[in-house]
């Protein structure tokens, strides 16, 4: 889908689909403008309560010859009081949609021409993108007879009377999207092509964008003790990877680190067959942390910045590592290793303490789809955040309210520390009892952290979609990038 900015007037313009916006019972100056050209068919729709306006309603009016455009598409986007950026990301993928199983090619929009919290044109043409790249999306790489595969917008057409200001706009939007969707894609992709070396060989092709590449492969990982991730690695055939990606240089760089399991069976623990299916997905912080990294090259922001990830494939067999194991890995504690399906904190740990050690960052973030006690507690609606950090929480919380990828914190006081106790090793990998499962995986964690401002995300319930909502569609969200670009940006 190409995007472009174009001045025009709205009853003159030439196109498959023209779109535009209305809150509830209330028409304005466009779709006044357009129904007078078509017969009042809105007027109707609206007095037979077809349609009002509603947030998510849609109706669709062939013109019929009345206007150039061939069809116009109005958007209910809810009530004018209740109106938040959000809703026009919705309502942009929801259209976006529409254009595509109408096969409209040229498709023009100018849903954002409505004013919204303050937000200023740019935001709106931001979230107007966001909604439509996003809302767009299919993962039907693997379908060989698709006829729905022939649908498609080939031009988006934003309509403004200040085009340059626009293309900016639009030209940000697309390199973050891009790689937000690129995320979707290494996520949705399955165990059986996205390998660690898989992953390893895909943040390496950053290098073209100027980023710095290391991959460190079972050998080196061996010298550098690494061998909470070689003992989660050990029950699979695939060799393990740590792969650190590195944007800017001076001092004081921010490090985001991602859990990188390209599957998760459980191990020896094995999950059942139904917590089993999407476990793909469990290589979502590492996909995050490579499409970051991609739009951060791309965007050259000032900052410096590392991204790094652990990656290997949790498998039972007879090499595996076994409950009650003790490992003693990168930072020299000796970890007793209670259950092999909790293997992100494990492969987690050397990687943290590694990238304190080494770089020594000004703070660091990781993303792991890490519990599903996470999904237990709050969904598919807000990602877990644990910190020590005040700051770290408020500025992350503030970036999420604005791009639409919430966080809600979850504490992390001394008193679980407890349940981490064992009278043979430093510290259990998982508690007796199986309560407060997300404060446990990180609390434990946080024994990997010396002294630097840190920020764990679960993503377990936002990384994938079990429906397709929004600008979702079933299975990867590619969520974290906007979130994280956003709140570097205001760092
Ligand atoms: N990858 C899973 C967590 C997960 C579950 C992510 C569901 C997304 C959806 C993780 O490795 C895991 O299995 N965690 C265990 C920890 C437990 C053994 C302490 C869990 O959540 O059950
Ligand atoms: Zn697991
Ligand atoms: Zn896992």
């Amino acid at each position: 889908m190409k995007i472009r900015a174009e001045k025009g007037d709205i009853e003159k313009v030439q196109c498959d689909l023209l779109i535009v916006g209305m809150f509830d019972s209330e028409s304005n100056r466009f779709t006044t403008k357009l129904d007078e050209r078509l017969n009042s068919e809105l007027a109707a729709a609206m007095k037979r309560k077809e349609f009002t306006g509603e947030a998510g309603q849609l109706k669709m009016i062939a013109s019929l010859g009345k206007l150039p455009a061939q069809k116009v598409l109005v958007v209910g986007l809810g009530k004018k009081a209740d109106y938040k950026i959000e809703n026009l990301r919705r309502a942009a993928a929801s259209a976006i949609r529409v254009a595509q199983s109408a096969n409209a090619r040229k498709t023009i929009t100018a849903l954002h021409h409505l004013e919204c919290e303050k937000a200023d044109e740019a935001e709106r043409i931001t979230a107007l993108l966001e909604g439509s790249l996003l809302g767009s999306y299919q993962f039907n790489q693997f379908k060989t007879d698709d006829k729905e595969k022939e649908k498609r917008v080939d031009d988006l057409i934003v309509l403004t009377d200040q085009p340059p200001a626009a293309e900016k706009a639009i030209k940000k939007a697309e390199i973050i999207c891009t790689a937000a969707l690129h995320v979707r894609d290494m996520v949705n992709l399955p165990s059986n092509i996205v390998t660690p070396s898989w992953l390893a060989d895909e943040a390496a092709k950053l290098k073209k964008l100027g980023v710095k590449v290391t991959v460190y492969g079972k050998e080196e990982l061996k010298k550098m003790n690494f061998n909470a991730l070689l003992a989660v690695s050990q029950g699979s055939v695939l060799e393990p990877k740590f792969v650190v990606m590195e944007h800017g240089s001076g001092k004081e760089p921010v490090a985001f680190v991602g859990k990188g399991i390209t599957f998760d069976s459980g191990g020896l623990d094995i999950k059942p067959a139904k917590g089993m299916e999407d476990m793909k997905m469990d290589k979502a912080g590492a996909a995050t942390v490579i499409g970051l990294m991609e739009a951060v090259a791309q965007l050259k922001m000032p900052q410096h910045i590392i991204c790094a990830f652990p990656t290997c494939e949790n498998m039972p067999s007879g090499t595996a590592y076994r409950p009650g194991d003790i490992i003693k890995g990168y930072n020299k504690k000796t970890i007793e290793m209670m259950n092999t399906d909790a293997e992100g904190r494990m492969v987690l740990s050397d990687a943290l303490s590694y990238v304190e050690k080494e770089f020594a960052p000004s703070a660091i973030i990781d993303l792991a789809t890490l519990t599903g006690a996470c999904v237990v507690a709050l969904g598919y609606w807000a990602t877990g955040l644990f910190t020590t950090d005040d700051k770290l929480f408020e500025t992350l919380k503030a970036a999420g309210k604005e791009t639409g990828e919430r966080v809600w914190r979850l504490p992390l006081w001394d008193e679980y520390k407890d349940n981490l106790k064992t009278d043979v090793a430093d510290i259990r990998s998982v508690g007796r009892s199986y309560d407060a499962g997300a404060i446990e995986g990180a609390t434990f964690l946080k024994n990997f952290i010396e002294k630097t401002p840190w920020v764990h995300l679960d993503i377990a319930g936002t990384a994938w979609m079990p429906e397709s909502k929004f600008y979702f569609s079933r299975g990867a969200t590619g969520n974290g990038v906007r979130l994280l670009v956003k709140w570097l940006e205001k760092r």
